[in-house]
């Protein structure tokens, strides 16, 4: 069961689809007032997750939203146990057999997870992003495309590493940070913070949090 009805949930979809491993039976998202069914795919909204879920006990969800704070509430307001949550590879992606990855996780064509990565719940490592060795991805994280994190690189819970983007080795991405596109983080960016260019500076608001 797919969970965002969006432009990013029709990715996961295909994705999904392509591993060979899922067929889509049931879309939720807020846009949907009431319970459809169209061409053997149940669309509703959120609220008829958990019943799905309960209904089917081989069923799996994956929440494809975009917006990893959106992503988050959505994990928290649906309380749903990890083990019912998928975790999506696309055939095309290379994953060390030494990588761990958490359900709840997408990873997109032509992304590489290299060995030792752990990457958490819920986040996204999207079209052709590098993860080298031993890097560690916080849930929620998203790692966009073509970005590139050396080894020992740390991602914080929700933070996000904007398309082309690059982190040397052994930097630190606080929770809830942004990596602007196409910058190059070579120092620690604080939690909250975004920061842009090369190499990377915040940029104002400085220091802005949200509460977990
Ligand atoms: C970093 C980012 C989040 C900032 O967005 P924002 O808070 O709306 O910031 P603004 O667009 O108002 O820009 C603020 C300043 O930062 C600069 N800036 C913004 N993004 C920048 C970037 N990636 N690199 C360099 N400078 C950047 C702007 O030019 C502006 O400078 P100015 O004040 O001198 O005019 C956004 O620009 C970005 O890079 N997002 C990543 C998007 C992405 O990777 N999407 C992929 C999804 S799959």
């Amino acid at each position: 069961m797919l969970i965002g009805g969006g432009g990013h949930g029709r990715v996961v979809a295909d994705m999904a689809e392509t591993t060979g491993d899922y067929r889509i039976i049931a879309v939720a998202d807020d846009k949907f007032t009431a319970i459809e069914l169209k061409s053997g795919v149940c669309y509703g909204p959120p609220a008829m997750v958990r019943k799905l879920l309960r209904t089917d006990i081989e069923m799996q969800a994956i929440i494809a939203i975009g917006d990893n704070r959106m992503r988050f509430m959505m994990a928290e307001r649906l309380g749903i146990a990890l083990e019912r949550y998928a975790l999506i590879i696309h055939p095309g992606a290379y994953i060390s057999q030494y990588a761990a990855i958490s359900r709840g996780t997408v990873i997109m064509p032509g992304a590489v997870v290299n060995t030792g990565a752990r990457i958490d719940s819920h986040a996204i490592i999207n079209s052709g992003a590098i993860i080298e060795h031993d890097a560690e991805i916080g849930p929620f994280a998203h790692i966009s495309p073509g970005a590139a994190l050396a080894g020992g690189v740390r991602v914080g819970e929700g933070a996000h590493v904007g398309i082309g983007a690059s982190v040397i080795q052994s930097v630190r991405l606080g929770s809830w940070s942004i990596l602007g596109a196409g910058g190059a983080a070579i120092r620690d960016i604080p939690g909250g913070t975004t920061a842009v260019g090369v190499p990377a500076r915040p940029i104002p608001p400085y220091g802005k949090t949200i509460e977990a």
